[in-house]
């Protein structure tokens, strides 16, 4: 097949990003981080909206700029439908609608998540890429997520989390510990110098194969009113084994769980995506199942973990090849379910 290529737009939450694709190769990704919502302690939905209307343009520019394509040679535009804050997706995707529509090229709506999952399968090398059906485990800070991946878009949720997602657990931690947004990798940081079994955290009893992380946030809190009560200066004298427990603590809630989904399922194909993916015990322990359990895993390159438009533009490319379009009249969800058929 000739040459195609796919501007994608990805602006789901405070992450402008796009990218422009040669099929299934990344010839640009370029992603402007909203520094703005650091100082509010997490993502202010308002504000996103409008620091995206601010860098949509200008992103996109760079994307075609660093790829060296004109937009006539575009085949098609690829945008991120949801989930998300819905004024933040309606941003890329009304972007994304009036440039198809001026230039007279196909829309192709992607739902967030699968590509999350199918980030796996942008050509990068000589390096491997799961084979179905695989285990996806998609951590971020707005999901937590096991999907059994039976082919590119037959996909089936095997558990999820029931109230924070595994990122909003990392960043509330180190926001009671006083770290700056977003904390997930500080606390990493910190943890590697400290004690994993300096303190105990419980760990929450779900079935099944969904996630709860509200609670150990509550415990955390109970735990540092404790012990500040009678040495103020608790925090900074233990925070390396404070930080080194919290975070085994929630590596082990999520390796239970895939260990789990990997028994259940007989699948031991397990592909690892998401911001925390970065997190260096979670890849320690994915890596170090490989030997214990015969698992073959797979973890893309950090910056096709965090929000991106890459991802976004390799379903773009699936579709393409599928002529899956999208109508001039299709509209951003906030709520969008990646199993087919859901009411979401
Ligand atoms: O995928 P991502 O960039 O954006 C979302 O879609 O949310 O994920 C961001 C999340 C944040 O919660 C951040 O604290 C967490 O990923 N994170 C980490 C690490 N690096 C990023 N959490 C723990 N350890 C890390 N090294
Ligand atoms: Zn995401």
């Amino acid at each position: 097949m000739s040459e195609k290529y796919i501007l994608a737009i990805e602006s789901s939450c405070d992450d402008t990003s796009a990218a422009i694709l040669c099929n299934n190769v990344v010839l640009s990704n370029i992603v402007a981080i909203q520094e703005i919502h650091q100082q509010y302690g997490g993502v202010v939905p308002e504000l996103a909206s409008r620091a995206h209307q601010q860098n949509i343009v200008p992103v996109v520019h760079q994307a075609l700029a660093k790829a060296n394509i004109d937009k006539k040679q575009l085949s098609a535009i690829a945008f991120t439908r949801g989930p998300g804050l819905l004024g933040s997706l309606l941003v890329g995707t009304s972007f994304a609608k009036s440039l198809a529509l001026g230039l007279n090229i196909p829309l192709i709506e992607v739902n967030h998540m699968q590509a999350h999952i199918l980030a796996h399968y942008i050509e990068d090398g000589n390096k491997e890429m799961p084979s179905f059906p695989f285990l996806a485990l998609t951590i971020s800070g707005g999901h937590t997520q096991i999907v059994q991946v039976n082919h590119y878009f037959d996909m089936r949720i095997l558990g999820e989390s029931l109230d924070d997602a595994v990122g909003e657990a990392f960043d509330k931690s180190a926001k009671l510990l006083g770290l700056p947004y977003p904390g997930g990798p500080l606390v990493d940081q910190y943890a590697q110098l400290g004690n994993p079994e300096a303190f105990l955290f419980p760990k929450p009893k779900v079935n099944g194969l969904n996630f709860s992380f509200s609670g150990l946030k509550t415990s955390i809190l109970y735990f540092i009113q404790r012990n500040t009560k009678d040495n103020p200066n608790f925090i900074t004298e233990h925070l390396e084994d404070i930080c080194a427990s919290i975070q085994r603590t929630i590596v082990d809630i999520l390796m239970d769980k895939l260990k789990k989904a990997s028994e259940e399922t007989g699948i031991k194909e397990i592909a690892i995506g998401g911001g925390v993916s970065a997190n260096s015990e979670i890849r320690k322990r994915v890596k170090a199942a490989e030997g214990q359990l015969g698992w073959t895993t797979y973890i893309p390159k950090f910056e096709y973990c965090t929000d991106n438009a890459a991802m976004i533009g390799i379903v773009g490319y699936f579709k393409y090849l599928e002529k899956d379009f999208a109508p001039q009249d299709v509209s951003a969800k906030a709520r969008y379910s990646i199993t087919p058929n859901s009411i979401d």
